[in-house]
């Protein structure tokens, strides 16, 4: 049990790569906050069937209200006391075109993929991990925000809209900035960027994995691992680093 006595804040954790996310650190031993607009049952017995004695708080919001943030972190505080892991996962990915993109989408996806990251490393950073002196945040971005993602050819549906692929490279960004201002504190900072992995964001739309080296989709275990190597202290030598994990889809 790498983690026994750390606590990691997981968002998007109801389903998917977050509530594997989540499932995995607790294996380790990390006490869980499970952060999501929607409830975690599902995860927190999965938890449970791993580790009996593994604790977990519910906080249930939006994670882009910068209120509900702040009190989710007071609350993981008040819970478990020091911080030590930050993984901002939750996402969303609207897949229109851009002469169908709307402003709610764009903000949306924005909102949920960006600036969500950034309310929750505020919220973390200063209070907790800098007077830890210690810290590890993940945030998961996607290969759409290296590569611009893949259009429909049609200009109607994309795999991945405009807007998904522009949150997603300022995520990646994000995390090179964090890095750099950070690591003298004892905090990295990397991202997980997946490739077509099958949860509920792929599920209906076709993935052509014929391109790829390994050919398959990812799962959510795939990332899961990768997500624990930056959560270790023993990684703590590796920051502002983009891994991706998508069976070898992109090189270079
Ligand atoms: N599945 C893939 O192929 C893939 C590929 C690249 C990147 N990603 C990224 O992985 C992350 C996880 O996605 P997933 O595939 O597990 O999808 P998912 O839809 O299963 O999980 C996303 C979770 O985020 C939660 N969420 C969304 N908006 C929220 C909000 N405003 N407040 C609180 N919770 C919110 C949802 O309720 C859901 O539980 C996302 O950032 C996604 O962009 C996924």
């Amino acid at each position: 049990m790498k983690l026994k006595g750390q606590t990691a804040i997981i968002t998007g954790a109801a389903s998917g790569i977050g509530a594997e996310c989540a499932v995995r650190l607790a294996k380790e031993g990390a006490n869980i906050v499970l952060i999501d607009l929607n409830p975690c049952v599902k995860t927190i017995d999965c938890i449970q069937s791993e580790n009996a004695d593994a604790k977990v708080l519910e906080c249930l919001g939006d994670i882009r209200d910068p209120e509900f943030v702040k009190a989710a972190v007071a609350r993981a505080s008040d819970s478990f006391g020091e911080l030590h892991i930050l993984v901002n996962n939750a996402g969303t990915c609207g897949r229109l075109g851009i002469d169908r993109m709307t402003l709610d989408i764009w903000d949306r996806d924005m909102d949920t993929n960006v600036k969500a990251a950034f309310l929750f490393i505020q919220s973390v950073v200063y209070p907790h991990m800098v007077d830890q002196q210690y810290g590890r945040i993940i945030n998961i971005s996607s290969i759409s925000g290296m590569n611009g993602g893949v259009t429909s050819g049609d200009g109607v549906n994309g795999r991945s809209g405009p807007a998904y692929a522009a949150s997603k490279g300022a995520v990646i960004a994000l995390t090179k900035w964090v890095a750099k201002e950070l690591g003298a504190a004892g905090i990295t900072c990397n991202s997980v960027a997946p490739g077509a992995t099958e949860t509920g964001i792929t599920s209906g739309v076709p993935y052509d994995v014929s391109p790829q080296a390994i050919k398959r989709m990812g799962t959510p275990a795939d990332i899961a691992e990768a997500v624990l190597y930056f959560a270790l202290p023993e990684s703590g030598y590796t920051t502002g680093q983009v891994l991706k994990v998508d069976g070898g889809y992109s090189f270079g």
